[in-house]
C-alpha cells in the first residue's frame, strides 16, 4: 500500500499532463491504411507511447471523480492499481528512441503484458459497484453518474484495446493464419450475414443447453449498392460478433418464454442485413412479447436485468442474468460512430437494430475526454423535473425496483460472458 501511494505521488503530475491532451480518434480507414501499406513498427511505436498514457490518464482523471464510498472498494481500487501500473511502464518508453535495439521488442512485449493485466477490468469494476450498493443502497443522482462513468469507462478500454490488438496483430507473432486478409483485428471484406450466422449458431447452442430448444433463424439481405451481391463490412468482426451474439441470446430467452407450451411451436427470430449509402444496418426482430415503452430505457442500465440468478458453476456460461449485454453492446455500436436501438410492442416482440456507418472513412473512434463538461456531469446534481409527473413519489431516474438487487453471491461468478 505504501508503495502505492509514493507510487501515485510521483505519478500524478504526469497524468495531469498526459489528462491535458485528447485522445486522437482514428478512422476505421487509417487503420487498414496503416496496416495495409508496409506498416511501419517504429511509427506505430513512436504515436502509441504517447496516445496510450494519453487515453489512460484521461480515464484515471475521471475515475477519482466517483464517490469516495465507491472508491474506497477494493474492487475498484484494484483496478486503480492496475491503470497505475500499466501508465507507470509505458512512461519508461517516454525517452526511449526507436533505434534503441530492443525497445521495439520490449514495447510489443509490454503492451502484451498490459494487455492481460486488464483482461478483468469489467468485472472487477461491476464487482465494485455491486460491493458498494450492497454497503450503501440506492442513490439516484449516484446511479445515474455511474453509468454515465462506466459508458464511458467501458469505451476507453475497447479503444485501448483495439490500439494494443492493432500494434501486436501486425507486429508480433500472434498473427490469426486462420485470416491471413484481415488487418490486424479487421477485416476489410467481413461478410455480416455470416457473422450474423456464426452468432446465432452460438446463441443456439446456449439456448437449447438451457430451454431444450431454439427457435430457428431467418436472414434477408437488403443491398442497396449492389443489390444481387451479399453484404460487406469494414470492421471488426468480434465486434459485430459480440453485438449480435447478445442480441440473439435476448430474442432467444424473450421467444423460448413466451411460447414454451404454445401448440404452433417457436417463431423464429428474423435478421435483416440492409447497406444504404449511409449505414449498414442489421435488425434483431423477435415474438417474444416485448418490453412496454416506459423500461425500454432502462434495459440499458448496468445491473438491470430480469433474469434469474445465474448458475454460479464455474465454466458454465449463462444465458442471461448480469444486464451487460445491452449496454456493452451499444458501446461496441456507438465507438466506430453507430448506435443500438430496440424498438418493442409490448404484446408482440422487440427488434432490435445495430447501426453500422457504411463508410470505413466515417467510423471514426468515439472517445470520452475528460475535460470541463465531463466535470459538470459528476458535480451537478440533477435539477427538479420541468414536466408534470403523474406519480410524484417516483423518481426520475426510474423506481430502482427491478434494478437488479446486490447479492452476496455476486464475487464467486463466472463473468465470462462480459470480457470485453
Ligand atoms: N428481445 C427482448 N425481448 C424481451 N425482453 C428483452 C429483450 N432484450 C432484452 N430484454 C430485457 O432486457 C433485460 C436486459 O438485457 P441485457 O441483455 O442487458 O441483460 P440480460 O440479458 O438480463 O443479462 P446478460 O448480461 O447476460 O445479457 C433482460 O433481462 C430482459 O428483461
Ligand atoms: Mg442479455
Amino acid at each position: 500500500m505504501r508503495i502505492f501511494v509514493s507510487l501515485l505521488k510521483n505519478t500524478n503530475p504526469k497524468i495531469e499532463y498526459y489528462s491535458r491532451f485528447s485522445p486522437s480518434p482514428l478512422s476505421i480507414k487509417q487503420f487498414l491504411d496503416f496496416g495495409r501499406d508496409n506498416a511501419c513498427e517504429k511509427t506505430s511505436y513512436m504515436f502509441l507511447r504517447k496516445e496510450l498514457p494519453v487515453r489512460l490518464a484521461n480515464t484515471m482523471k475521471e475515475v477519482n471523480l466517483l464517490p469516495d464510498n465507491l472508491l474506497s472498494q477494493p474492487s475498484i481500487r484494484l483496478v486503480q492499481k492496475w491503470y497505475m501500473q500499466s501508465f507507470v511502464e509505458l512512461l519508461d518508453y517516454e525517452n526511449r528512441k526507436p533505434e534503441d535495439p530492443h525497445a521495439l521488442n520490449d514495447f510489443l512485449d509490454l503492451l502484451i503484458e498490459i494487455r492481460n493485466r486488464h483482461n478483468d477490468v469489467v468485472p472487477t469494476m461491476a464487482q465494485g459497484v455491486i460491493e458498494y450498493k450492497e454497503k450503501f443502497g440506492f442513490d439516484p443522482f449516484i446511479s445515474s453518474n455511474i453509468q454515465y462513468f462506466l459508458d464511458r469507462f467501458y469505451t476507453n478500454r475497447v479503444s485501448f484495446r483495439m490500439l494494443i490488438n492493432q500494434h501486436t496483430l501486425l507486429f508480433g507473432n500472434d498473427t490469426n493464419p486462420l485470416h491471413p486478409k484481415h488487418i490486424g483485428s479487421i477485416d476489410p471484406t467481413c461478410s455480416v450475414a455470416e457473422v450474423v450466422s456464426d452468432a446465432y449458431d452460438t446463441a443456439k447452442m446456449l439456448c437449447e443447453k438451457y430451454y431444450l430448444a431454439a427457435p430457428e433463424l431467418k436472414i434477408e439481405e437488403f443491398n442497396m449498392k449492389a443489390p444481387d451481391k451479399p453484404i460487406q463490412a469494414v470492421y471488426v468482426p468480434s465486434h459485430l460478433f459480440h453485438m449480435l451474439f447478445e442480441l440473439f441470446k435476448n430474442s432467444m430467452r424473450a421467444t423460448v418464454e413466451l411460447h414454451e407450451n404454445s401448440e404452433e411451436g417457436l417463431p423464429p427470430v428474423k435478421a435483416k442485413v440492409t447497406l444504404g449509402k449511409e449505414d449498414l444496418s442489421v435488425k434483431i426482430s423477435d415474438r417474444g412479447g416485448g418490453v412496454p415503452l416506459r423500461k425500454i430505457d432502462r434495459l440499458f442500465n448496468y445491473m438491470y436485468s430480469t433474469a434469474p440468478t445465474p448458475s454460479l458453476e464455474p465454466g458454465v456460461v449463462p444465458l442471461a442474468g448480469f444486464g451487460y449485454g445491452l449496454p456493452i453492446s451499444r458501446l461496441y455500436a456507438r465507438y466506430f460512430q453507430g448506435d443500438l436501438k430496440l424498438y418493442s410492442m409490448e404484446g408482440v416482440g422487440t427488434d432490435a437494430v445495430i447501426y453500422l456507418k457504411a463508410l470505413s472513412s466515417e467510423s471514426f473512434e468515439r472517445l470520452p475526454v475528460f475535460n470541463k463538461s465531463a466535470l459538470r456531469h459528476y458535480k451537478t446534481s440533477p435539477e427538479a423535473d420541468d414536466w408534470s409527473n403523474p406519480n410524484p413519489m417516483s423518481s426520475r431516474h426510474g423506481d430502482g425496483k427491478e434494478e437488479r438487487a446486490p447479492r452476496k453471491d455476486q464475487s464467486e461468478r463466472s463473468y465470462n460472458s462480459l470480457e470485453v
